[in-house]
């Protein structure tokens, strides 16, 4: 069955019923962060415009290989993985975190070029990106259904459950996963699966472990792109809920853990310093060299991912892979 044909192409999830975004969250969970005795600030704040303008600039750098090994694989295996796709008739194809939807473009295109029955529903926290690619759809794939969700992954799943019997597959390109704490992962694949039925599917990019130095690289940048994009964490603390953070008493510092396979990223306070933020009317001390841990993300073996996959109720169907082994997106069917 066909989703309505959008009448409005785009729904937002993200603003409450007064129109405003939940600035409270926010507030709550740099309260609960900067409160702890190892401090940390949940890294999908980054996404303000300015962190996602600096994050589509990552993608960009040299050194971050990961875009550039997903588009790869992308491009080598897109009539392989549309094939999969397109077995069962029409389908829902959702992508958490669209962004501008680069990597996807080159499913799209093979997939309307091929003329198969379907339709996109992008969804991602950025209301902007998703008005962008709405438009930009129209223009270079007018004959693509576009119905934009914006939004958190968790508002976006409440609202794929109205689609309960409707065939899906979901796109979680990007090694997004790798950013969730190993048990948070596990849990957000597992309320994915609990919104499919036995036979969608779900294509899920995952970054895997490599040379150490190559995936230190890639965050910490020579350009300092990715230090800026951590430090744009404390500039939206400091617009959004009124922050003094003195940006030059903080630097970004990445460090590569090749055992557990995470890549962590902190801001360092260079001295002892106080930091008051006028909506909490709250004060936050920062010991010299105290570092404030803003970012895990997790490299993979094929072993973990397969694991992951079967543990949230998914069998592993087909693993694609860029030529130099780098990253890989899994087809998962939902069991
Ligand atoms: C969005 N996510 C997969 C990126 C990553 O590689 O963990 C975010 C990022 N952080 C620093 N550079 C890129």
């Amino acid at each position: 069955m066909i989703l309505n044909l959008p009448k409005a192409p785009m729904i937002d999830l993200s603003r409450n019923a007064d129109g405003s975004s939940d600035v409270r969250a926010f507030a709550r969970d740099v309260a609960e962060g900067l409160s702890r005795e190892q401090k940390r600030l949940p890294s999908r704040y980054f996404y303000d415009a300015a962190g996602s303008e600096l994050f589509r600039q990552i993608m960009e750098l040299p050194e971050y290989y990961l875009t550039r090994s997903e588009f790869e694989l992308l491009t080598q295996h897109r009539k392989n993985i549309t094939e999969h796709f397109t077995k069962e008739g029409f389908f829902h194809l959702i992508d958490l975190g669209a962004g501008d939807a680069f990597k996807t473009k080159i499913l799209l295109k093979e997939l309307s070029h091929q003329q198969h029955a379907f339709d996109y529903v992008p969804v991602d926290i950025s209301g902007d990106a998703m008005q962008q690619l709405t438009n930009s759809l129209q223009q270079e794939l007018p004959d693509v259904q576009v119905q934009a969700v914006v939004g958190e992954y968790a508002q976006a799943l409440e609202w794929l459950q109205v689609h309960k019997s409707e065939r899906k597959v979901v796109l979680f390109l990007g090694s997004n996963i790798g950013n969730f704490d190993a048990d948070e992962g596990l849990a957000f694949l597992s309320s994915i699966r609990g919104y499919l039925d036995k036979g969608d599917q779900l294509l899920m990019g995952v970054d895997l472990r490599k040379d150490p130095d190559t995936i230190l690289l890639a965050y910490d940048d020579s350009s300092g792109t990715t230090a800026a994009f951590n430090l744009n964490l404390l500039h939206r603390i400091n617009r959004e809920l009124g922050g003094n953070f003195d940006l030059e008493q903080f630097r970004h510092y990445a460090l590569y853990d090749p055992q557990e396979g995470v890549m962590r990223s902190f801001l360092i306070s260079q001295q002892q310093q106080q930091v008051y933020l006028r909506s909490l009317d709250r004060s936050y001390t920062f010991a010299a060299w105290e570092a404030v841990h803003t970012e895990n993300s997790r490299k993979y073996t094929m072993n973990q991912v397969q694991g992951l996959g079967q543990q949230s109720g998914f069998r592993t169907d087909t693993i694609f892979q860029d030529e130099r082994r780098y990253f890989a997106d899994v087809l998962f069917t939902a069991v």
